[in-house]
């Protein structure tokens, strides 16, 4: 955990003020080196007010807030002009954007609500979304790209995830393929990517992002496969600011991938590094069939290699296949 995430953590968890030696003490480092980080948490737009007593983060709430979250933008994501509209309960944040898609809204429009009633998971599947703490946005790009850029762009979607976990998260953050987020194994984002094509092109795209944040639990089902960031930092985190660091990582990936022509290349490694799948035995669902197999890799469109249990190399794409780890969730 960096130190700018244990002095956050420090802050929200002293709930009051604490001294500049104390946090310090705790993070290890020197008053001064303290204060710069408190610098750079206010330069990603928290308000820490400072006294002789101390420093105090204020304003640190648990709802989602128009006003809070477009105050945040403005410092967490200066180079889009992102255009963010906050929902107390929708079907689906990803059918809301195509719907305002449809009416012209322009790209980076963000929906993110409270509550979905009808929330959308992978593969068909329903993605549980009462209001209890999960945080639901989707983002509307209006890309120039082909049809095979659409899977590198979800998996970068993952890097943005993942390096925004890692300001709120103690160890380490991986992916399983194509672009769960995950936690010790259990699952703390999901991402569904949902393309319009128009003569071979995409016209646009919704990028739905699911974050377990502030959940105090999860169904049964859910126990051993599903974590919340609370779950594992033991506070909760405001989801107004949680949103614009996701927005913030995430417009830096997509700024680089139009940069990179729309190619995945220089994100491999990246990629490759943090990706569990790489290495497990899996279990291919392909309609009406399943094989077991061993992934091997990733290749430079983002699909995943796998070696079959007669040696041969196969690639599959992340809507043919659903890969499950024989070894727990990843
Ligand atoms: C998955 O892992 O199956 C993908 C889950 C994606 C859930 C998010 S929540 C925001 C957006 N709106 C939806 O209906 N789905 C995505």
């Amino acid at each position: 955990m960096s130190t700018q995430s244990r002095l956050l953590t420090a802050l929200i968890e002293a709930r009051d003020t604490i001294s500049g030696e104390r946090l310090a003490q705790m993070l290890g480092v020197s008053r001064a080196a303290c204060w710069k980080q408190i610098g750079q948490l206010r330069a990603n737009g928290l308000t820490i007010s400072s006294n002789r007593k101390g420093y105090r983060l204020e304003a640190w709430t648990e709802a989602l807030q128009i006003d809070k979250l477009q105050r945040f933008l403005s410092f967490n994501a200066p180079d889009f002009s992102v255009n963010p509209i906050v929902m107390e309960t929708v079907d689906s944040t990803n059918l809301e954007v195509k719907r305002l898609a449809a009416k012209d809204a322009p790209e980076f429009t963000v929906v993110t609500a409270k509550e979905q009633t009808a929330g959308k998971g992978r593969m068909g599947r329903i993605w549980l979304s009462s209001d209890n703490g999960g945080l639901y946005t989707s983002i509307l790009l209006r890309p120039s790209m082909i049809p095979q850029s659409v899977l590198p762009l979800s998996l970068l979607t993952a890097l943005a995830v993942r390096d925004c976990l890692r300001e709120f998260l103690p160890e380490k953050v991986g992916l399983k393929w194509p672009n769960d987020v995950l936690y010790n194994k259990q699952k703390v984002c999901g991402i569904l990517c949902e393309s319009l094509l128009e003569d071979a092109h995409v016209r646009q795209l919704t990028v739905g992002i699911g974050i377990n944040v502030n959940q105090a639990d999860f169904p049964d089902e859910l126990q051993d496969k599903a974590v919340s960031i609370r779950q594992i930092v033991q506070h909760r985190i405001d989801p107004n600011y949680i949103c614009s660091r996701l927005l913030y990582h995430f417009s830096a990936y997509y700024q680089r991938f139009i940069t990179a022509n729309y190619k995945f290349d220089t994100f491999l490694n990246d990629y490759r590094a943090s990706c569990l799948t790489i290495g497990q035995a899996v279990s291919v669902n392909y309609p009406g069939a399943e094989q077991r197999a061993e992934a091997v890799n990733i290749n430079r469109d983002g699909m995943l290699l796998l070696k079959t249990i007669e040696g041969n190399v196969v690639e599959v794409g992340a809507g043919e296949v659903q890969v499950r780890g024989l070894l727990g969730y990843a």
